[in-house]
């Protein structure tokens, strides 16, 4: 019971915006730059993207947390979806700074995310390590081509960015490290299509 309450407790939190970070935001010793309004929404927007991408991770990991067999496998979701933790609050704060919100949609976002979570972890430890794997990849790559999307001069947002990068980056070999094999390409495929809906949609609302 107390599990289910901290359980949903997190989700809460994760769904208004409200997480705590660990560690200090990479953001903390970087300088805050003159951005025009144009840049500054538009560097709020992708970060609403990247917060909703939090979310969603945040979701996926509990789900696939709920579900997984394997002890250790359990173990490295649950770290990572602590790490994720630090990556929602660091991009709800570097929103909130650029003057942006959050996303109004996170409910649904973070339901949609936990029943695919949850899907995998049902599949099976192989499916689920794998899924894993390719998630941190798409999110790395993802990021990748926000830090060429930012404005250049917003070390802010983009050492949040980077600092994320590296995070998922390390999430991924954790992953493949468990045994998280290659995905089929359909798989792959319908996964980029799901994100492409989503972080489209999310640089909006
Ligand atoms: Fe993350
Ligand atoms: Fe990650």
């Amino acid at each position: 019971m107390d599990r289910l309450i901290a359980e949903f407790d997190r989700a809460l939190r994760a769904v208004v915006g409200v997480a705590s970070a660990a560690r200090p935001s990479p953001a903390e010793d970087k300088p805050e730059a003159e951005l025009d309004t144009r840049a500054r929404a538009h560097a709020a927007a992708l970060m609403r993207v990247n917060h909703v991408g939090e979310v969603c991770a945040q979701a996926l990991y509990q789900g696939q947390a709920l579900t997984a067999g394997n002890a250790r496998i359990k173990a490295a979701l649950e770290q990572a979806a602590r790490e994720e933790q630090d990556h929602l609050a660091w991009s709800a704060d570097r929103i909130r700074e650029l003057g942006g919100r959050t996303s109004l949609l996170n409910p649904l976002w973070y339901a949609g995310s936990f029943s695919i979570g949850a899907l995998a972890g049902l599949l099976g430890d192989r499916w689920n390590v794998a899924f894993l794997a390719e998630t941190e990849r798409q999110v790395e790559d993802h990021l990748t081509g926000h830090l060429e999307a930012l404005p250049t001069d917003d070390e802010r947002t983009r050492a949040v960015v980077s600092a994320m990068r590296a995070d998922e980056a390390k999430h991924g070999a954790t992953a493949r490290g468990l045994g998280g094999e290659d995905l089929p390409a359909p798989v792959k495929a319908a996964m980029r299509f799901a994100s492409k809906i989503m972080t489209t949609i999310a640089y909006r609302v």
